[in-house]
C-alpha cells in the first residue's frame, strides 16, 4: 500500500465514534520520505475545519519553534495519534487511540522516519510509555525498532504555561543536532564510494554531531 491509498482508507474509516462528530479526517501531511515525523494528539477545531494538522494556535506556535530551530515544515511529516477531532477538544479515549493506531503504524511503516517527536503526553503514552508523565520524561531520547523518539511537551501546553517554552526550546535544539547528524550519516552512506576515493566506509571517520 502507498501513502495515498492509506489516506483514502483513513478518509472512509468509521472505526470509532469520533468520525461521526468530526467534519473531516485529518490524515497528516508533509514529505512522504521524511526522516523526521512529528506526532501530536488529535485535530482541534481549526484542523477539523481545514483538514490539515497543526494549523490553529498550537500549530502556529509549532511553526515558529520549527523555524527557530532551522527546520522547514515541508521537509517533515506531521500527523496525530487520532485523525478525527475529539468533541470539545477532549483527550482521545484509549479505545479511540487503539482504533486509530493501525493508521499511524502504517504511516510510520510507509514513511520510515528515523526520528519521531512525540508532542505531548497522549503521543508519548500511545507510542512509547503508557501511563508515564511527560513532565518527567520530556527531553529524553528513546530508541525503539530502530527509530529514535524524542519526548517533549505539546505546543498547546506552552500556550497555557510559558515556563514550558525554555525546556521545549532545549528539546528542539537537541532535535536539530540529532536530525542534522542523521542526515550527514545518511548522505555519507548514499554518496557513491568512487567519489570519495574509498574513504566512505559506513559512518567510520564521521564525527557524530548529536547525542546517542
Ligand atoms: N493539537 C494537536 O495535537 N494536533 C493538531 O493537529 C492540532 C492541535
Amino acid at each position: 500500500m502507498d501513502l495515498e491509498t492509506l489516506r483514502e482508507k483513513a478518509l472512509s474509516c468509521q472505526g470509532c465514534p469520533l468520525r461521526r462528530h468530526a467534519r473531516q479526517v485529518v490524515f497528516g501531511e508533509g514529505n512522504p520520505r521524511a526522516d523526521l515525523m512529528l506526532v501530536g494528539e488529535g485535530p482541534g477545531a481549526q484542523e477539523d475545519e481545514a483538514g490539515r494538522p497543526f494549523v490553529g494556535p498550537a500549530g502556529q506556535l509549532l511553526d515558529r519553534i520549527l523555524a527557530a530551530a532551522g527546520l522547514q515544515r515541508a521537509e517533515l511529516y506531521i500527523t496525530n495519534i487520532v485523525k478525527c477531532r475529539p468533541p470539545g477538544n477532549r483527550q482521545p479515549l484509549p479505545a479511540e487511540v487503539q482504533a486509530c493506531r493501525p493508521i499511524l503504524e502504517a504511516q510510520i511503516k510507509l514513511i520510515q522516519p528515523r526520528i519521531i517527536v512525540c508532542l505531548g503526553a497522549v503521543a508519548m503514552r500511545a507510542l512509547i510509555a503508557p501511563g508515564a508523565s511527560i513532565t518527567r520524561l520530556r527531553g529524553q531520547w528513546i530508541t525503539r525498532d530502530g527509530i529514535r523518539y524524542l519526548l517533549t511537551f505539546h505546543p498547546a501546553a506552552l500556550l497555557r504555561d510559558a515556563s514550558k517554552k525554555r525546556p521545549v526550546w532545549e528539546d528542539f535544539k537537541s532535535l536539530r543536532q540529532v536530525y542534522r547528524s542523521e542526515q550527514v550519516e545518511q548522505l555519507s552512506m548514499e554518496f557513491p564510494d568512487k567519489y570519495l576515493g574509498g574513504v566512505n566506509r559506513g559512518s567510520a571517520g564521521l564525527t557524530r554531531l548529536g547525542p546517542r
